[in-house]
């Protein structure tokens, strides 16, 4: 978790500017439809003047920016370009926005800009009444893992005419975090066409946040045809010298499943897209929760004071209370966790004992008093998940499955065959195979379409770890486990030694080869999974 306190200023009001060239890109494809009166909702020191002024755009200009002296400077950037008709609010947008939507004068034919990022939680308690306004009163359903970007994004579009354009720098993750499903299907629904304009670098120093650059136009009636989606995909900054016309025609939109949900599917080429509705289809790709059962792992409340070293429990003479367990990837390094695996993390120091107490016998040691002592002189007892359970150091829901699964992934997830019967915590998910057998199951997930599928459903972060929750593992499309020959020791020593794309790719033959798909359906998969693996992987344009 994150802690405000520990925020920079500018991080806490989302100040990063967007670079000259982007904006005015931005600003030459709204000038297409001439608008008479164009809003920039967060104008921070007024880059999108300097662009408006590049692009001949006419008319009169609203501008919000809450911080007073970047109000000031956007003020002056305008009048210095000679621009008169540009009126600038020190002041918050999103009160202003809620206001403007009843009084139905106030309406823009366009926006540009690029909205603050900045976390619910951060934001001051009425900022965050407004912003749960916004979603209220245009039937959008609120969370409050919502960001700022969000709001403003609703709110703006809601402010366009029927037919107005929206070109916004916006968050990537627009495409796939759930917190912006609403967002989604709300332009899914009011838009006429929508692009995204997606980098494989990363545009902005100083965050590891990835933008994009949204290009909206509203439909003019709510019974138009909405064409969906398209996404644009570049590589440097040559299509900034494209016409912005051309680049918003060009992609060929989808629409259907692809806008209602993440719009990941919308990343890969039509032919891959085409591939796994046939295999779902068809029913040679299954669903996860139709062969395995998944649950997350025990939840200890301190993981520093139940996983520990082999030292600590020598220490403590805590010897019957220790159980083996794993939990992170250097744990596993490769896809079966047997005694072998348990010793070496063992002997080079990893935490690889949990520390059950069933009842309070180990008070009735002194060492095991003494540690449970350590414990609440750290005041672990106040902790919510130990508070709520008597002994507080007794956890609860402790058993072990055949199959563990780690949350997080460099490159794509993978199942480890649970030989010892170690207990995982919550680092990493608990399966049950319910079709075929354990073995099955853990050799049939790693291939290029479960690969592609964790993808499209799962969700990642600045770092570009992929992280995946149980009601996305169990949209995961695999080949039927009870069909597959597994080959689990020539896996793991794969997995061991090889790199993950040459695994795939041999999996991928193999597995998916042995259910009947074609080379060239198993290379449009693979490729699928790298498209979608590199650019959750892509570096920033600074750092290469
Ligand atoms: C990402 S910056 C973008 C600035 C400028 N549009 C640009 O693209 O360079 C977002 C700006 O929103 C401002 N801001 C934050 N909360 C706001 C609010 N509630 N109303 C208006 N502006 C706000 C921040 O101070 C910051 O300058």
């Amino acid at each position: 978790m994150n802690f405000k306190k520990f925020e920079s200023a500018e991080k806490l009001r989302g100040g990063y500017y967007t670079p000259a060239d982007l904006a005015t890109f931005l600003a030459r494809w709204v000038s297409k439809i001439s608008p008479n009166r164009t809003l920039e909702p967060s104008c921070g020191d007024g880059i999108f003047f300097e662009a408006i002024n590049n692009s001949k755009l006419s008319g009169e200009i609203v501008g919000f920016e809450l911080d007073e002296a970047e109000a000031q400077k956007s003020q002056e950037r305008a009048q210095t370009l000679g621009l008169s008709r540009v009126n600038i609010r020190a002041s918050d947008f999103l009160g202003w926005a809620l206001e403007a939507m009843d009084d139905k004068t106030e309406r823009f034919d366009a926006v540009i800009g690029n909205p603050p990022f900045i976390r619910y939680q951060y934001l001051p308690a009425l900022f965050q009444d407004r912003a749960q306004a916004i979603f209220d009163r245009l039937g959008c359903k609120f969370t409050k893992h919502t960001n700022a970007w969000v709001s403003f994004v609703l709110a703006s579009f809601e402010l366009l005419r029927p037919g107005g354009r929206l070109a916004m720098v916006v968050p990537s993750e627009i495409i796939h975090v759930m917190h912006a499903q609403s967002l989604r299907s709300y332009l899914g629904a009011n838009a006429r066409r929508l692009i995204v304009v997606d980098p494989e670098e990363l545009w902005f120093d100083g965050t590891l946040q990835g933008a994009v650059l949204l290009l909206v136009e509203k439909k003019k009636k709510a019974t138009d045809y909405a064409e969906g989606l398209g996404i644009y995909p570049v590589r440097g900054r040559d299509f900034l010298q494209f016409d912005p016309e051309d680049v918003f025609n060009t992609p060929q939109s989808i629409n259907g499943k692809t806008v209602e949900g993440k719009w990941t599917r919308a990343l890969l080429a039509p032919a891959t897209r085409e591939l796994l509705d046939e295999l779902i289809a068809t029913n040679l790709a299954r669903r996860f929760d139709e062969v395995a059962d998944v649950d997350v792992g025990i939840v200890t409340g301190a993981n520093k004071f139940f996983l520990v070293e082999d030292e600590t429990v020598q220490r403590f003479g805590l010897q019957k209370w220790a159980y083996p367990m794993f939990g992170r990837s250097e744990h596993c390094p490769g896809i079966i966790y047997d005694d072998e695996q348990h010793q070496a993390n063992a002997s080079s120091g990893k935490p690889t004992n949990f520390i059950w107490f069933k009842d309070t016998s180990v008070e009735r040691t002194k060492l095991g008093k003494q540690y449970i002592e350590q414990g609440l002189k750290e005041s672990l007892h106040t902790r919510y998940k130990c508070r709520i359970r008597s002994p507080w150091y007794a956890v609860p829901s402790v058993y072990s499955t055949e199959i563990g699964m780690l949350k997080r992934s460099h490159d794509t997830p993978r199942l480890i065959l649970n030989k010892v019967g170690a207990y995982t915590t919550d680092t990493a998910y608990r399966i049950r195979a319910k079709e075929g057998a354990a073995e099955q199951l853990v050799y049939s997930f790693l291939n290029g379409l479960t690969a592609l599928s964790a993808e499209l459903e799962g969700r990642h972060y600045g770092g570009g770890v992929l992280e995946l929750v149980p009601s996305e593992i169990e949209k995961l499309l695999l080949p039927p486990p009870s069909k597959i020959t597994p080959e689990i020791d020539e896996l793991d020593k794969a997995v061991r030694t090889m790199s993950m794309d040459d695994v795939l790719a041999l999996q991928t033959k193999r597995v998916l080869g042995e259910v009947g798909l074609s080379i060239a359906q198993q290379d449009e998969l693979l490729s699928g999974w790298q498209r979608l693996r590199n650019r959750r992987h892509r570096v920033s344009s600074e750092a290469t």
